[in-house]
């Protein structure tokens, strides 16, 4: 009996259904300015900036798009999430942001798993990001692969259950607002800042929602 390769004329493995989280890179120039100005603005936002208890979190209200000062943000949002519609090759006649807010975070905290329903895409924008304080989880989301998980000889793409992705300052991920996500402990002294955000297409149930059968 020859051994697997010799039986086989070729192998070939199909890739299908593939879940992607875009990142995109704002400029230097453009995100040093950007996150000054992010900071000073969620210090005016946080009454009198209380101590975060250790171990806890501060999020804002969800309406930070709305704010003037949160404009240029949003327009890298939506330049962004104009890319990965492209991508998609999605045919679509408008988006909005329908929820933005910030996340500040100090040492010890995390964040637990979770999605945002009522979405198509969601995203994060790190304004202070540091060693340790670097990372977000995401989840397979393919539940049923839980249910027979042997052990692996090594942890790789095909067979991990959960991909850590490393983030910095200047950075936006966008994924779909089903995939699930967690943010582990911070494990640096400085607090990480980031703004979290929504996307949803605005005319979707008068031009998209058209039964598909
Ligand atoms: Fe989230």
């Amino acid at each position: 009996m020859e051994n697997e390769q010799g039986n086989f004329e070729s192998r070939e493995i199909i890739t299908m259904f593939p879940t992607f989280v875009w990142q995109t890179m704002i400029k230097k120039e453009i995100y040093q300015t950007l996150n000054k100005d992010i900071v000073d603005k969620l210090k005016l936002l946080r009454p009198s900036m209380p101590e975060i208890d250790h171990h806890s979190s501060w999020q804002s209200d969800s309406d930070l798009h709305k704010l003037a000062e949160f404009q240029l943000l949003i327009a890298l949002v939506k330049e962004a999430a104009k890319g990965v519609f492209a991508f998609l090759k999605l045919s679509y006649e408008g988006f909005e942001l329908t929820g933005c807010w910030a996340n500040m975070n100090i040492a010890g905290s995390t964040h637990k798993i979770h999605s945002h329903p009522n979405n198509f895409l969601s995203g994060v924008y790190y304004v202070q990001t540091d060693e340790g304080a670097d990372t977000i989880n995401f989840h397979d989301p393919r539940i049923q692969t839980g249910i027979i998980r042997p052990p692996v000889t090594e942890l790789s793409a095909e067979n991990t259950d959960q991909v850590v992705v490393h983030v910095k300052d200047g950075m936006f991920l966008l994924f779909p607002s089903w995939l699930q996500h967690s943010v582990s402990a911070n494990q640096s002294s400085q607090e990480r800042i980031s703004v979290s955000f929504n996307l949803m297409f605005s005319p979707y149930v008068e031009t998209m929602s058209k039964p598909l059968w």
